[in-house]
């Protein structure tokens, strides 16, 4: 039988158990990693996750209008590298989300050009963005890979691309936001074009032994316009093909009431049967007994925990106590 606490490798990342802390948003005033930051990842290394996960970075200048990280340069670098020592010194793997908002805007967007798919004007934010044309695209996606190897001189064990939650490559994903008609849009092929393209440049700069997560969507929450599965498992076949290391699952999480736990597992379990790539489970991890049930019943092996261990970073340690692991 499996358990939460076998240890396992991604790549060439070692995890001493199944838990993921999920990114949570960190607040920076300048992009910088600060000491607030330091003392929260202190206690989540100690509280036991295996791997974190930390908040959104940016990697375009351009979005810079929000208090969040950010690594579009080198001048972001010595605070990162502390705390990657700080949370290796503690026995804990970290990696570094890299995120493009698009036209889900963070704070004001006042004279800001704003770059989307299509012009579609966001329904959270209100932006009205420009369609970006394809040297824009390739743009961004030359600048993950730079912040990708960014983050492997600085001691990140990997990084994870966000491609969930309505930001830039999630809206390339979802039909209400994306209309292009060129190589980039229409069925799942070209609307998944983005996310996978962005994967390839960033094992091209980081290299192939330098782990690559994706964070996706299962469900967009759009009433209407949203991508449907298949475009989903699509997306899935083609990150397996391209040998991505995880793939983590999301969707809609604010969606679900206090009581559902494990949101996403059905949707999971089929992409993890259907493809080789590894999965991270997340939103609605509560039960340990159940998450156990998941990892033995079903191919899914990782659990993603975000508000959990955002209420009690030692959480990790009281399973282990509580279960005698
Ligand atoms: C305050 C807050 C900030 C978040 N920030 C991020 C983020 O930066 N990147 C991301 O991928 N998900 C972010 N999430 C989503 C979580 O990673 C996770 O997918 C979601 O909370 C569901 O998991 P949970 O039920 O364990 O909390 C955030 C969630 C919350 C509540």
């Amino acid at each position: 039988m499996k358990t939460l606490f076998d240890e396992t490798r991604l790549g060439r990342m070692s995890l001493k158990n199944r838990f993921f802390r999920a990114a949570i948003g960190e607040k920076t005033t300048d992009g910088q990693v600060n000491e607030n930051i330091l003392r929260l990842y202190k206690e989540l290394a100690l509280g036991g996750a295996g791997t974190l996960i930390t908040g959104f970075t940016l990697v375009d200048e351009a979005e810079k209008n929000f208090p969040m990280l950010a690594f579009y340069d080198d001048s972001f670098h010595e605070s990162h590298k502390a705390l990657t020592d700080l949370v290796h010194a503690h026995g804990a793997n970290i990696i570094l989300q890299l995120v493009c908002v698009g036209s889900y805007v963070m704070g004001d967007a006042t004279g800001m050009t704003v770059l989307a798919p299509s012009a579609v004007e966001n329904l959270n934010t209100k932006v009205l963005p420009r369609e970006m044309t394809v040297a824009q695209i390739k743009a961004v996606q030359e600048k993950f890979a730079k912040a990708a190897l960014r983050a492997k001189s600085a001691g990140y064990d990997g990084v994870e691309i966000h491609a969930a939650h309505g930001f830039l490559l999630s809206q390339f994903m979802t039909p209400y936001y994306n209309r292009r008609t060129d190589l980039y849009g229409g069925g799942a092929e070209g609307r998944a074009r983005m996310a996978l393209e962005t994967c390839g440049a960033v094992r091209e700069a980081a290299g192939a032994d330098f782990p690559l997560l994706i964070k996706i969507n299962v469900s967009d929450g759009l009433e209407n316009g949203g991508a449907e599965f298949a475009d989903v498992l699509y997306l899935c076949a083609e990150l397996t093909k391209l040998g991505i290391d995880a793939i983590e699952i999301s969707g809609a999480f604010r969606a679900f009431p206090p009581e559902a736990t494990s949101f996403f597992r059905k949707e999971a379990e089929q992409i993890a049967a259907a493809h080789g790539a590894k999965i991270i489970l997340t939103g609605g991890n509560r039960d340990f007994a159940e998450m156990t049930g998941i990892l033995n019943d079903s191919k899914i092996e990782y659990f993603g925990l975000a508000r959990p261990l955002m209420q009690e970073p030692g959480l990790i340690n009281r399973f282990k106590e509580e279960n005698g692991l």
